[in-house]
């Protein structure tokens, strides 16, 4: 570990593969949706490394670039901005070796940093992907080495403009490992910006523990009012390395997240390990979608426009498809009806309303 640290280039694993998998796909509908809405957007790489592995495979400032020039809406888009930060000297000379191999494009503008720190740098990188307007959209990947460069105060720092949005990696191993190591709280409270921490370390087991981490911090986001959404990044049967977690203002930026977890793991939607793929593969496929059927019978005796239903389904880590399968689902038992419009092609096109109902109102009176 200490040696992969020391080198200016190092030799991937195959976490990281599926770190940037994560990145590729959600940068896929990232793009997709704000290049083509706003005329301008950026993304700050914070903590960039040198672009390139000994083995072969680019780093994440490289699959940034990658993702955006290979796009299949590419000549629709509006300018990205890709700003790079890296504390080591040697290692933003190598990522600008590799991004001098790239192909031009008027519409993408990379721009390599000095050598800094990212709590030091961070109001200038802001300042630099903004661009002047608050409200340009700016997508933060924060992937340190370390739990001290990335404390919550200046994950809440990068999450100042309205669309700004963080992907960030949480170290989920090592909070398990040395979370009751004398003098490991001074670490800890920081990191997540309070000490709701705490309760997690009640998990006896590691995958749980892991998992109780992630949802902590995921509930120090809610509490700010942030939407987030988590991915467990483990390989095989093992319990979590570390998690990604994203963090957006509006429950329209968890629409690309869900997807891109389900695409990586269809048990669950969030990383599922061995055990959980084992205890869910007792249940039939459907019990992956339980939540979000619990959450529709909850509009009993209300009508709801499917706007409303499909954010309530993003906010579960669930997809529109996963939506309209609980709806047949309701409909088949007579809770969920289609009000509006009378006539469809399909039973539950965007923009219908629907009108829920509970057992109750089902059961026949007469028996
Ligand atoms: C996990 S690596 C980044 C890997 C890269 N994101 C990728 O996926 O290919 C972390 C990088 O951040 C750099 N770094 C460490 N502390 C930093 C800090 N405080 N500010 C900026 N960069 C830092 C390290 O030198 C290292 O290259």
């Amino acid at each position: 570990m200490e040696e992969l640290r020391d080198r200016t280039v190092w030799k991937s694993d195959p976490h990281t593969q599926v770190k940037h998998l994560v990145y590729r796909h959600y940068l896929q509908c990232w793009m997709g949706k704000i290049l083509q809405r706003f005329p301008e957007a950026t993304i700050v790489d914070a903590f960039s490394g040198p672009g390139i592995y000994t083995d072969g495979p680019p780093g994440s400032p490289v699959v940034v670039a990658k993702t955006f020039l290979e796009h299949t809406a590419y000549q629709r888009f509006g300018r990205l901005n890709l700003v790079c930060l890296e504390e080591r000297a040697d290692r933003v000379e190598e990522l600008q070796r590799q991004f001098a191999k790239l192909p031009r494009s008027p519409q993408l503008q990379v721009t390599v940093q000095p050598p800094g720190t990212f709590a030091e740098q961070q109001p200038r990188l802001s300042a630099l992907a903004h661009r002047g307007r608050a409200e340009t959209p700016v997508l933060w990947l924060v992937d340190p080495f370390d739990l001290k460069s990335a404390p919550f105060s200046l994950i809440r720092q990068c999450l100042a403009g309205r669309r700004d949005e963080v992907l960030f990696t949480l170290f989920t191993n090592e909070l398990h490992r040395f979370c009751q190591r004398e003098n490991f709280d001074k670490t800890m409270t920081p990191y997540f910006g309070g000490d709701h921490w705490r309760a997690a370390v009640a998990e006896r087991r590691a995958g749980s523990r892991k998992e109780a981490f992630a949802a902590a911090y995921q509930q120090g986001l809610k509490s700010q009012d942030l939407f987030t959404g988590s991915f467990g990044i483990k390989i095989s049967n093992q319990s979590a390395r570390y998690h990604l977690i994203l963090a957006t203002h509006s429950d329209a930026g968890l629409k690309c997240w869900a997807p891109v977890t389900w695409k990586l793991d269809s048990y669950s939607g969030q990383g599922a390990s061995a055990d959980t793929a084992d205890a869910l593969s007792l249940f039939d496929e459907a019990s992956v979608v339980d939540r979000l059927d619990v959450a529709l019978r909850a509009h009993a005796g209300t009508e709801q426009r499917w706007e409303t239903l499909s954010s309530q389904a993003a906010r579960l880590n669930h997809m529109d498809k996963h939506l309209r399968q609980v709806l047949d689902n309701l409909a088949v038992q007579g809770l969920a009806f289609r009000v509006d419009p009378v006539r469809a092609r399909s039973a539950w096109p965007e923009g219908c309303t629907v009108r829920f109902y509970a057992p109750g109102d089902v059961a026949d009176e007469a028996s």
